[in-house]
């Protein structure tokens, strides 16, 4: 099938490349003329897990030229929907692009479908994309069809998330419209959800609203089970045996980070509130992640005085297998110790590149020279933490890195 996707992030270029992948003639249209460029040179612009070899083997073209989404059947709307610190979001893109689209239409031959996948508000299909798509002159159900089929892309894992999805969710305007999509998604292993646009919004939302909860929800038990000299890894396990729980997701530590799970949860506070409802429980559990990474340093505090102490960061990342730092709790922890005045030193596989445009004045190092801090701070998992030398050393870890536990002192966030 001839497809077209609108936006080159994350989200677009994963899409764009594994439907080349799957046999598709893509085409990505992106504004930004140096990441057409690097898509175009096979140029991975983002750090994902096999995205570089298989730039390598697929053909797709990028360009910066609306026109060439004329021949597609399928349009994939995968453009950023960026939010402020309350959780409003801008639609702005998206709305961009719906016109750009709608400029094309004019001209169009034959039907076609356009896919939102960018996360969305619910209701933003129908009361945005789909009037800005009909100031074309053409109309939903007749002369194109429209759906809405959010992601569930894991960074570091994207690839493999998008080839073996646990869910195809495909909201649809109508049937004509559903079937389409369908069409290409046919063979993936998963179960399908075909349902209305707004639904198909709204469980993208509430998906990563639930595993933030989790998250939350285990940090706080973890909170008490330090008090309480009881082992919250130990606890965790326990519960995960019941299937109705679930083993997954319920790692105690310094919080969730990244770019989706603190903006998919303001997203929907954000639109609850807009309705009347005050949405509490998704409300405590944005101000435990707030308060969550804080902790290491609050811990920290009763073995060295900050003032002029050298502290080691191991880890920046907002997670493992990736160079991202967005909302990455080392960031609330590096404002905390450098507000207290401590010197800090720190060290990342991946991320420093990143790290260093928000702090470029803190100092980064190799892992070993970490190790010679007054004391050390783990904030990222990495697995090569777990090869390191921490006898003698103070370690407070955010992350529950078993080697650490070998340091003269060592103390858990939670555990
Ligand atoms: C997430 C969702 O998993 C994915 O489905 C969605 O489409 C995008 O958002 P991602 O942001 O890549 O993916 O990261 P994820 O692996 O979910 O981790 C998010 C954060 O939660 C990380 O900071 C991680 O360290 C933290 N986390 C995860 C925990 O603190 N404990 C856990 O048990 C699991």
């Amino acid at each position: 099938m001839r497809i077209s996707v609108i936006g080159s992030g994350y989200v677009g270029l994963i899409t764009g490349v594994c439907l080349a992948k799957l046999g598709n003639k893509v085409t990505l249209v992106d504004i930004d003329k140096e990441k057409v460029e690097a898509v175009n040179n096979r140029i991975s612009p983002i750090c994902e897990e096999g995205l570089r070899e298989i730039l390598r083997e697929v053909s797709i073209e990028a360009s910066t030229e609306y026109q060439r989404i004329m021949g597609s059947e399928l349009i994939f709307i995968c453009v950023g929907t960026p939010s402020n610190e309350d959780g409003a979001i801008s639609l702005e893109y998206v709305a961009k692009a719906a016109e750009q689209i709608a400029e094309t239409l004019k001209r169009k031959e034959g039907y076609c479908v356009i896919c939102v996948k960018s996360t969305v508000t619910p209701g933003t299909t129908e009361e945005l994309v789909i009037p800005v798509l009909e100031k074309s002159g053409r109309r939903v159900g007749i002369d194109f069809g429209v759906c809405m089929s959010p992601e569930f892309l894991r960074e570091g894992k994207a690839i493999r998330d998008f080839m073996n999805p646990a869910r195809v969710i495909i909201g649809e305007y109508d049937k004509s419209s559903g079937d389409k999509l369908l069409d290409v998604y046919r063979d993936f292993p998963a179960p399908f959800l075909r349902t209305n646009l707004r639904t198909a919004e709204i469980i993208k939302l509430a998906s990563n609203a639930f595993l933030a909860t989790k998250i939350s929800f285990m940090n706080e038990i973890g909170n008490i089970c330090k008090q309480l000299g009881i082992d919250t890894y130990e606890v965790a396990k326990g519960m995960g045996f019941d299937d109705r729980i679930g083993s997954k997701f319920l790692n105690a530590g310094i919080g969730f980070g990244g770019s989706c799970l603190p903006k998919d949860l303001k997203m929907l506070i954000g639109r609850a509130r807009e309705i009347g409802y005050e949405p509490a429980v998704l409300e405590e559990v944005l101000k435990l992640n707030e308060a969550q990474a804080l902790k290491l340093v609050e811990a920290l505090k009763k073995h060295v005085p900050l003032k002029n102490s050298v502290i080691g960061l191991l880890g920046l990342a907002f997670k493992p297998g990736t160079d991202d730092v967005r909302s990455s709790s080392a960031i609330k922890i590096v404002e905390a110790l450098l507000q207290e005045g401590a010197l800090v030193k720190a060290y990342d596989p991946l991320a420093v590149k990143n790290f260093s445009k928000l702090f470029p004045r803190i100092e980064y190092v190799t892992k070993e020279e970490v190790l010679n801090s007054d004391a050390i701070l783990i904030v990222t998992e990495w697995e090569e933490f777990n090869n390191l030398d921490y006898r003698g050393k103070i370690v407070i870890d955010g992350r529950r890195v078993l080697k650490a536990k070998e340091a003269r002192i060592y103390e858990g966030v939670c555990w």
